[in-house]
């Protein structure tokens, strides 16, 4: 049998030429190449939808109450994304220290917003969220009488070394806009799914939390809610060992597309509708494909991630889940899925 030459027959000897040119280092740094920002941009929101959910939802933790989304009709080498917000906005150190800060947790500032809101952000990658479906992010922001414009290339990145070697320009000039933020997508990417503007409407109403004081438009319509004729049930149990959710299912008069129980924590969907694995051959007249509803389940925050735990917590949230499901009796009448 013919064997091929083993590395390690000359690799001793070059090591030994190249170590001894130079020392060894004996501190490091952990570097991030700029491919970093792609995996994590277009490992997590690769969709316009799953993109424009987490913009969003920092428009929402920036206490805005209206938020505009303008989407273009197809893609095209000019066509652009934009969502613009009335939030608090960011200052140049805002973008400097907050925005452009991967990973930093902004609930150290506190749980709450100044309006009150429970801050649904945390991981500090979700402006990222524009990568997974563009290549040129443009960053305005208006607070305290001053304009910042930031620029990100994804090209412009990827020639240099590492992530923190690309040296951004925060441009600023007097303003008298209200405070808010405006980002705005380009060159996207060509193989982007654009969904119908309704379908995208009603997945941002569902997903984020679905406060009074804030509306999301889309190309100048409102999102709203679907709405589901059945008869509404409230939710309200305790775990054992596990914590309380709280919620609503509704039991329609017709098979639903997407059926099942959704998890929201903080307002914001965690987790998508599901039967649980629940045998729907088992229930009479499709009964579980016309379940409906959703669960708060506060013990489900990333934030807290105590993973022996943490499969407890998906078990039982499952299990009550699928017990839920499974009792429920067909009945009609008329409610609406989302109530302000
Ligand atoms: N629309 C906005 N208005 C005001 N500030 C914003 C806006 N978008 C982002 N920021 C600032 O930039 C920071 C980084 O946003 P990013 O989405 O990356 O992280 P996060 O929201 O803190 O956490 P997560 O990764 O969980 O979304 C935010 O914490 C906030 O300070
Ligand atoms: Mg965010």
């Amino acid at each position: 049998m013919n064997r091929k030459p083993t590395s390690a027959a000359t690799a001793p000897s070059e090591r030994a030429v190249s170590t001894s040119a130079q020392a060894p280092p004996t501190t490091a740094y952990i570097k991030f190449s700029p491919r970093i920002l792609e995996h994590l941009g277009l490992a997590a929101y690769n969709s316009l939808q799953k993109a424009l959910a987490e913009l969003t939802a920092n428009s929402y933790d920036a206490d805005a109450t209206s938020v505009k989304i303008t989407l273009p009709d197809a893609i095209t080498n000019d066509s652009f994304i934009e969502i613009e917000d009335n939030g608090l906005g960011m200052s140049p150190e805002d973008i400097a220290h907050k925005f452009l800060f991967i990973g930093r947790n902004k609930r150290e500032d506190g749980q709450r917003t100044p309006r009150g809101r429970l801050v649904i952000g945390s991981k500090g990658i979700g402006k990222l969220a524009g990568f997974g479906i563009a290549s040129r992010l443009e960053i305005t922001s208006w607070k305290g009488g001053v304009q910042s414009l930031v620029v990100i290339d994804r090209d412009k990145i990827e020639n240099f070394h590492t992530v923190s070697d690309y040296k951004l320009e925060i441009q600023q000039a007097p303003s008298v806009h209200s405070p808010g933020t405006k980002l705005r997508l380009f060159q996207l990417n060509s193989g982007l799914a654009l969904p119908t503007q309704e379908s995208i409407r009603r997945h941002l109403f569902r997903v984020l939390p679905a406060a009074a004081n804030f509306t999301i438009c889309v190309n100048g319509i409102e999102c709203s809610a679907e709405d589901v004729q059945g008869v509404r049930h409230a939710i309200a149990a305790k775990i054992p060992k596990v914590g309380s959710v709280k919620g609503f299912y509704i039991v329609a008069n017709a098979r639903q597309p997407r059926p099942g129980l959704a998890v929201r924590v903080r307002g914001r969907i965690v987790k998508e509708p599901s039967l649980y694995g629940l045998d729907t051959r088992t229930h009479g007249f499709f009964t579980a494909e016309k379940v409906v509803g959703e669960i708060n389940a506060e013990f489900f925050d990333p934030v807290n991630p105590k993973p022996p735990f943490e499969v407890l917590l998906t078990q039982r949230a499952t299990d009550f889940s699928k017990t839920l499901l499974s009792c429920n009796a067909s009945m009609s009448g008329r409610d609406s899925f989302y109530r302000k």
